[in-house]
């Protein structure tokens, strides 16, 4: 089946089609970044409204970059959640609509299956089942992957996100949002172990995290160490050690836990080098290895919505008439396709 996909849940704006034969035909992102850099992080409402303002031109601009009309598609996926409320009933509202008046089928697709599945848009994907460590602004899981529709959540963050953790305390070394990937290049020219930052949870069974007591301690430390530029250099390479590790012994036990043998990273944060340094010695000493998306599947697309979506689709299942989309939707309330 060839599926139109539409992504909004957050800032970013998506278009994609896939097909279940020829795979990927096109896909287009528009990032809001810097809609909500002067205000250090996602304004919900700003979201919304540049999600309206973009999404119909980025449809159809889409579809013409394809070769493609309404008519070659053979039904429409959109994100129904979870995300911002406001920017999900964009793509649901848009997407069931333009499925009623084109008569295609239409489903709303929970965002994480997206990320879960984003490593089959690739040519040579690892097979299943896998174990997938989800690391973005939004979400910090560790997911057995046994099939499409067949997860088990293993752990995940009891508060921040890890990408929130960075952005959190990038922001507080008045670094401009989104401040992750600008708080792992301060962290190059600072030194490991000048401060050593709590591992938080590593001393307890299960698979969840937690990450906003780093923060608070970076803080503090923050507060203590001054404007000295090594130290400032030297806390960020801390910080960043320390959620490296948290992340890399949590994915390691459970690579143990499970017996899988491939750990795919999906997310923003799964863009810095340490961590992918450290995953993969882990995985390799767990006889496994790491498996990544290529980055624009591994941050936020529609790609991955479309891919998701087909699957379903093409398994009969259908959206009622009713836009539906939720700011919550647990990952455990999945079924295989069809189910
Ligand atoms: O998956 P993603 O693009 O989208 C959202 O969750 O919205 O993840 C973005 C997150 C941000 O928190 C960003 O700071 C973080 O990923 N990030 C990084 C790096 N690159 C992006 N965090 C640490 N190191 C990086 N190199
Ligand atoms: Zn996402």
């Amino acid at each position: 089946m060839r599926v139109l996909g539409l992504e909004t849940s957050c800032d970013e704006t998506a278009v994609a089609v896939y097909d279940g034969a020829a795979g990927l035909m096109a896909h287009r992102v528009y990032t809001q970044t810097d809609l909500h850099e002067i205000w250090g992080g996602v304004v919900p409402e700003l979201a919304s409204r540049d999600h309206v303002r973009r999404l119909v031109p980025m449809i159809r601009a889409t579809l013409a970059e394809a070769g493609l009309s309404s008519s070659d598609l053979g039904g429409i996926a959109y994100t129904a959640g979870p995300g911002l409320i406001g920017a999900l009933l964009v793509g649901a509202a848009v997407g069931r609509s333009l499925a009623y008046a084109w008569q295609l089928p239409a489903l709303g697709v929970h965002h994480l299956e997206g990320h879960l599945l984003a490593p089959r848009l690739e040519a040579d994907p690892p097979p299943f089942p896998y174990l997938a460590l989800l690391v973005s602004g939004g979400h910090t899981m560790l997911v057995d992957v046994a099939g499409v529709g067949r997860y088990r959540v293993l752990g995940e963050s009891l508060d921040d996100a890890a990408g929130e953790a960075f952005d959190k305390t990038a922001k507080l070394l008045g670094l401009p949002y989104p401040g992750g990937a600008k708080l792992a290049r301060l962290a190059e020219s600072g030194r490991a172990g000048v401060y050593r930052f709590p591992r938080p949870m590593l001393d307890r069974p299960g698979f969840d995290f937690s990450f906003s007591g780093l923060k608070t301690a970076a803080l503090l430390a923050l507060k203590a160490a001054g404007p000295e530029p090594q130290a400032r250099a030297d806390l960020a390479r801390g910080f960043e050690d320390a959620i490296v590790e948290t992340l890399a012994i949590k994915s390691s036990r459970a690579l143990a836990a499970t017996g899988r043998k491939v750990l795919v990273v999906a997310g923003g944060v799964g863009a810095n080098a340490r961590l992918r340094a450290r995953l993969a010695e882990v995985a390799a000493a767990g006889g496994a290895r790491t498996a990544y998306p290529r980055a624009e599947f591994c941050t936020d697309n529609a790609a991955m919505i479309a891919l998701a979506g087909e699957a379903r689709l093409a398994a009969g299942e259908r959206a009622g008439l009713e836009v539906v989309a939720r700011a919550r939707w647990p990952l455990a309330e999945l079924a295989a396709p069809g189910g």
